[in-house]
């Protein structure tokens, strides 16, 4: 790609995928590199501007991860972040040491003199307009910012050449920089939201430091994939499974805008999925929506209802689920024969978390549909997303004209509503939840909608994730005048940042009873709706 580039250099810091993001915010594309990446392999990337990552270790002990002192004198602007400041000054000839006091959290930096790299921060920066970025009002005379502070050793003596711009109460060199060679340490984290004007100090470095023009822009991605999609695949054609999730709806977009009809989409309705979903995907991506390609929707949810019935371990559940679609996709890619291409939804955090960039630990492969590729006769796989996080995959999707409600859908489990029902599936408990779940996310979002109406931000107990499972349980109850013997609904919604770890969302009260009387009155074989209070730890997000 001839694209303006900036270098993220990972020593395995865990916002390393964060900085990431906010330099692209700043409408500059980057990538991410382990310290391991060869210096020659990052010359020839051309960089415009290096920015190294915070990290666990010390820099000073001798197995800790490091980086050539050439990095430093290529004359390309290089931005050091906590370990990656602490080892900048270190390789350079400056001291860093155990600090006498660890600090950690929001922490007030005083900004001592004027700086490239805090230009217009503080509580004296003028008013301007930075992308995302909003100025209070400020009296004050003090230059003063909030920023996080998360580290235990300090730079106790700055290498020859450099200069502190910054301190806190505790740390002599929040921020120090070389501007003769290009060089800026920061001792904080300015990726983290914490750091209350953070974006700022990062689009200073890359748009005015390392002088980027800002030519990352969705709408130009669009436009250029679009036209590389075209000129590789020529006349060829392209295979694509499409879930209805976000990636995989994107990638299709993005697509069949450059191939047309050479794209074939096949859909697979496994019949455990949310209420009217089957049919919304069609919308979009059938022969009456708004997109020119092949679009071949199976209907399965018989085959697998068959499969399901009587199996009510959740393992067993997944394995067959999975394996299902494997052999649904199969039976039609057989009846399609040779294609040339099959795409494929990866986006960057799938790239970067398979170990393929960064320092990041394997934690799943990148194969987002797993196991295709094993039968489907193909000859190279294309990944249109690859370089892209998931906020940039929606931005892009918007700019196809995908529509608001599949751009924004939250995050769907594979196995579909299949580890939503607790014990054995049947079509009727498919039923009940997903009629239990539709009225529980339409009431959900209308009060999300109310809330923001009425004070104009977003109400603080909205959740990144919120469903209705039904539980194995029956119990009795009263409706009317009869005795009932019902399923029992639970009602989830978290709020997370990573998924990996989630609080229970703290819904209003009275939404959550509108919930209850609504599912009650409107959903034949429900007469009780739990709400799950569990965190994550211990529960998980899914119920199996
Ligand atoms: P758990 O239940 O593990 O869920 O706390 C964490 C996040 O992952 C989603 N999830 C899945 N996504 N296939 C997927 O594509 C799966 O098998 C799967 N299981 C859980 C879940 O919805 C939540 O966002």
């Amino acid at each position: 790609m001839d694209q303006e580039k900036v270098i993220v250099i990972d020593f395995g810091g865990q916002y390393n995928q964060l900085v990431a993001r906010r330099v692209r915010e700043c409408n500059v594309y980057c990538e991410i590199y382990s310290y391991r990446t060869d210096l020659e392999q990052i010359k020839a990337m051309n960089p415009k501007g290096i920015i190294l990552t915070g990290g666990p270790n010390s820099c000073y002990e001798a197995d800790s991860p490091t980086y050539k002192k050439e990095l430093f004198e290529m004359g390309i602007p290089v931005l050091g972040l906590c370990y990656g400041a602490q080892l900048m000054q270190h390789v350079l000839g400056g001291k860093v040491e155990k600090a006498p006091v660890r600090e950690y959290g929001k922490t007030e930096v005083f900004v001592d003199t004027t700086s490239g790299l805090f230009s217009n921060v503080g509580e004296k920066a003028e008013k301007i307009d930075f992308p995302k970025i909003k100025l209070d009002d400020h009296e004050s005379d003090t230059n003063k910012t909030t920023c996080w502070m998360s580290h235990f050793d300090y730079i106790s003596k700055m290498a020859p050449g450099f200069r502190a711009v910054a301190h806190t109460a505790d740390c002599p060199v929040a921020a120090a920089e070389c501007v003769d060679k290009k060089l800026y340490a920061i001792q904080f984290h300015p990726e983290v939201l914490h750091t209350v004007e953070g974006s700022k100090m990062l689009y200073n470095f890359v748009r005015n430091i390392c002088g980027c023009a800002g030519t990352w822009r969705m709408d130009s991605f669009v436009e250029n994939t679009i036209k590389e999609i075209r000129e590789k695949v020529g006349d060829g054609k392209v295979l694509l499974a499409l879930s209805g999730g976000v990636d995989s709806s994107v990638a299709a977009g993005l697509i069949s805008k450059a191939i047309g009809k050479q794209l074939i989409c096949v859909f697979v309705d496994h019949g455990l999925l949310r209420k009217d979903e089957g049919d919304e995907v069609e919308a979009v991506f059938g022969e009456n929506g708004q997109f020119d390609l092949n679009f071949i929707r199976v209907n399965a949810q018989d085959r697998y209802y068959g499969k399901l019935a009587g199996v009510s371990e959740p393992e067993r559940k997944r394995k067959i689920i999975g394996e299902e679609f494997i052999r649904v996709f199969e039976e039609e890619a057989k009846k399609i024969g040779a294609v040339d291409y099959l795409a494929q939804g990866t986006i960057y955090p799938d790239v970067v978390e398979s170990g393929l960039g960064g320092e990041s630990a394997v934690i799943k492969s990148h194969h987002n549909v797993g196991g295709l590729p094993d039968f489907v006769d193909f000859k190279e796989i294309i990944e249109p997303l690859r370089n892209l996080f998931k906020d940039e995959v929606r931005r892009a999707g918007l700019e196809l004209g995908i529509p608001e409600k599949l751009v924004f859908r939250q995050p769907f489990p594979g196995p579909g509503l299949g580890i939503r029902i607790i014990g054995e599936v049947t079509a009727d408990k498919v039923r009940i939840v997903q009629d239990a779940d539709y009225i529980y996310r339409e009431e959900v979002d209308k009060a999300a909608a109310e809330y923001k109406k009425e004070h104009g931000v977003e109400a603080p107990w909205m959740p990144n994730q919120y469903f209705a499972a039904l539980t194995n349980m029956r119990s009795v109850g009263v409706m009317g005048d009869e005795r009932t013997y019902d399923y029992a609904v639970a009602l989830r919604a978290v709020r997370t940042i990573d998924f990996m770890t989630a609080e229970s969302a703290e819904i209003p009260f009275e939404v959550l009873q509108t919930v209850m009387s609504r599912i009650i009155n409107e959903v034949r074989g429900v007469n009780r709706v739990f709400y799950d209070l569990t965190s994550k730890p211990p529960g998980t997000i899914e119920m199996e």
